[in-house]
């Protein structure tokens, strides 16, 4: 059976994409064939004369599922900024159907263990209307919450639990990543505080990687939460 789950995280930069390769070098060491989506990236840059974004790339690099790169990342804009900034700047218009549109497709591929990575963190808009929860809400996917474990992410994983559950969704599951070489002092006591908070259960918690490399993370995940 396809499963699919929503990827979001306490801020940008957190680890979102990190911990999704992660999450795909697991299943994938499972036996499971695996995609991911990026459907809406800001931030462009020129690879054999395409325009790709690197989160995108990573994705394609470590899912099982041979995909054009136009399905993993439909829309690619050139501002690393917020996607409706970036979509404003190029004239273009991104909007919640027509994401939905463009991962609907794309899960019809139907791999046992799906991931569609957000932008930046739940409540990032994408036009003046809309955020990403909105495409969210329309995939109707449960979520998985990447913490960047660091001062601040208590606040920043609660607040982000109450507006999933507020727009209706499930978590699925969170996953405690070190972002930075020194782990945060009182790490442990942090982890047990979300684990308190957070009704979901911690898929893991990965270490910092110096070459960043999801595969030696992967071993950290432990996915048997999400029945796959
Ligand atoms: N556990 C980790 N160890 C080392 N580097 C990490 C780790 N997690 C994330 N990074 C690095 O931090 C940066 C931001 O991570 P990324 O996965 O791109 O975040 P997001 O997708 O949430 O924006 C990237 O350069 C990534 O390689
Ligand atoms: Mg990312």
């Amino acid at each position: 059976m396809s499963k699919a789950f929503f990827v979001t995280g306490t801020d940008t930069g957190v680890g979102k994409t990190f911990a999704s390769c992660a999450m795909l070098e697991a299943a994938k060491s499972k036996g499971l064939s695996t995609m991911a989506l990026k459907p809406v990236a800001a931030g462009a840059e020129i690879v054999d004369e395409r325009k790709t974004n690197e989160d995108a790339l990573q994705l394609q690099a470590h899912m099982s599922l041979e995909l054009p790169y136009e399905q993993i990342n439909p829309v690619v804009l050139d501002a690393p900024t917020s996607p409706h900034i970036a979509a404003h700047i190029e004239g273009r218009k991104v909007d919640a159907s027509r994401l939905l549109g463009y991962c609907r497709g794309a899960l019809l591929n139907r791999p046992d263990f799906a991931l569609v990575e957000g932008a930046g963190g739940w409540r990032v808009p994408i036009n003046n209307r809309e955020t990403l929860a909105d495409l969210a809400k329309l995939l109707d996917l449960p979520v998985i919450l990447v913490v960047s474990l660091k001062l601040g992410c208590l606040n920043h994983a609660i607040l982000t639990a109450e507006a999933i559950a507020n727009d209706g969704l499930t978590l699925a599951g969170w996953i405690g990543n070190r972002v930075e070489a020194e782990p945060m002092e009182y790490e442990s006591e942090y982890i047990a505080s979300l684990k308190g908070a957070l009704k979901a259960p911690m898929l893991g918690g990965l270490p910092f990687s110096a070459k960043s490399a999801p595969v030696e993370a992967a071993a950290e995940i432990d996915l048997s939460a999400l029945d796959l």
